[in-house]
């Protein structure tokens, strides 16, 4: 079975089966056979952050549960939302109901079960400012576990669920907290122009959408996961090092004193932007994605991300890590 349209970057790999599941009993039965069956397995969203590198020898599980609640208490709003939801088609609806607060994260394609994976997050908001419970099922001792915020060890693409819980967690369903009273986020690049005393949730949303449209190539033209690195987070003695030979090195302080480098910039500054193995190629207008030119294999995106690691080692001495989960035949695999 061909998994070239289940997956953003368009690789032509295919898997021994799939079975969609469109609702939660359905999901946790499923996965909880095959698991028991020692079958290899991958839980399957949009297909936005997974690079096959190789066809896969197992059963892809595609996530295609829906149902959103909505329960109002006095200051806020809890959604309960299945995991197989569309996370900007989520955000949308959200706005249609004058609820506010996930505007800045528009356009994150996914799934809303992926979003605590790696806590999605963009243009100054994160997954987990909102994020009350995450209902999972906990595939070796088959119990339906309940996590708050604090047990999901969140951090910038961080979660639990890529640690300890790594290919143990089939997430069913999160509920997120929106406080009804609104807090516009605009300090992030793009969104500063706004006046917070009296920008629109609208207008936050209406902006994010410009300015990701105009930025990162759409993946039904030229296949990507967004960006393929994470932006890497150095010491401040490092980071003064490197702003000295490098004037224009663009680095952010982060709250414990850490500096996190735009790693888009580091492609740029070695000399890496429109490169190309094969298919597989830095995009021209932002390094950080790597684009599909059409025929790109899963080992070019490989040796691709390889020579990128390794150029910027020697250039900065900063690593580089992949976002996306690198899928080899029967798992995650690492790219070294
Ligand atoms: P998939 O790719 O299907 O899966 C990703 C991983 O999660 C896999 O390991 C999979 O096994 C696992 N998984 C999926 N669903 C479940 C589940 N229910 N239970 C357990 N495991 C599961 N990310 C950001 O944070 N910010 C951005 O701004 C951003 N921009 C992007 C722009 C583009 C154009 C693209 C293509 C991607 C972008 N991404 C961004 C990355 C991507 O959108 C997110 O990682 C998203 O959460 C992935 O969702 P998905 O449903 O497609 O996950
Ligand atoms: N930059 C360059 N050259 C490039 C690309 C970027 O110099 O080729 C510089 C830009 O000029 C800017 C800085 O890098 O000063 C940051 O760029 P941008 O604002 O585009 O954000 P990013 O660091 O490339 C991150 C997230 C995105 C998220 C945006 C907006 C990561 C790994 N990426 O990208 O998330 O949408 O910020 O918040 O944190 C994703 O995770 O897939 C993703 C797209």
């Amino acid at each position: 079975i061909s998994l070239t349209s289940l997956n953003t970057f368009g690789l032509n790999q295919h898997c021994d089966s799939l079975v969609e599941v469109t609702n939660k009993d359905e999901l946790i039965k499923t996965s909880l056979m095959l698991y028991q069956q020692q079958q290899s397995m991958l839980i399957l969203g949009g297909g936005s952050n997974v690079v096959f590198t190789d066809d896969f020898q197992g059963t892809v599980v595609k996530v295609s549960t829906k149902g959103i609640t909505i329960n109002e208490v006095d200051d806020y709003y809890y959604l309960t939302i299945q995991a197989g939801e569309n996370w900007h088609q989520l955000v949308e609806y959200c706005l249609t109901k004058h609820i506010y607060g996930l505007e800045n994260m528009a356009l994150i394609p996914g799934t809303v079960g992926a979003a605590p994976i790696q806590n999605i997050g963009a243009y100054g908001v994160e997954f987990n400012r909102f994020c009350h419970k995450i209902e999972f099922l906990q595939l070796d001792t088959g119990d339906l576990v309940h996590y708050d915020n604090q047990q999901c060890e969140f951090g910038y693409r961080e979660s639990i669920f890529k640690q300890q819980l790594k290919n143990l967690a089939v997430i069913t369903e999160v509920t997120l907290k929106l406080p009804k009273k609104w807090e516009p986020v605009v300090n992030y690049g793009p969104l500063q122009h706004f006046d917070a005393m009296d920008v629109t949730a609208q207008q936050v949303f209406d902006c994010v959408c410009h300015v990701r449209q105009s930025k990162l190539p759409d993946p039904k033209v030229l296949g990507n996961v967004g960006s393929f690195f994470k932006n890497p987070v150095v010491s401040v003695v490092d980071y003064h090092s490197l702003k000295n030979r490098y004037e224009d090195l663009v680095g952010y302080r982060q709250v414990d004193d850490h500096y996190k480098l735009a790693a888009g910039w580091l492609i740029e500054h070695a000399g890496l932007k429109g490169i190309n193995i094969g298919g597989a190629a830095v995009h021209q207008d932002q390094a950080l994605v790597l684009v599909n030119l059409g025929q790109a294999t899963g080992d070019q995106v490989c040796q691709l991300a390889k020579h990128i690691i390794q150029t910027v080692f020697d250039k900065f001495a900063v690593t580089l890590q992949p976002e996306p989960r690198i899928m080899g035949s029967v798992g995650e695999i690492e790219v070294k």
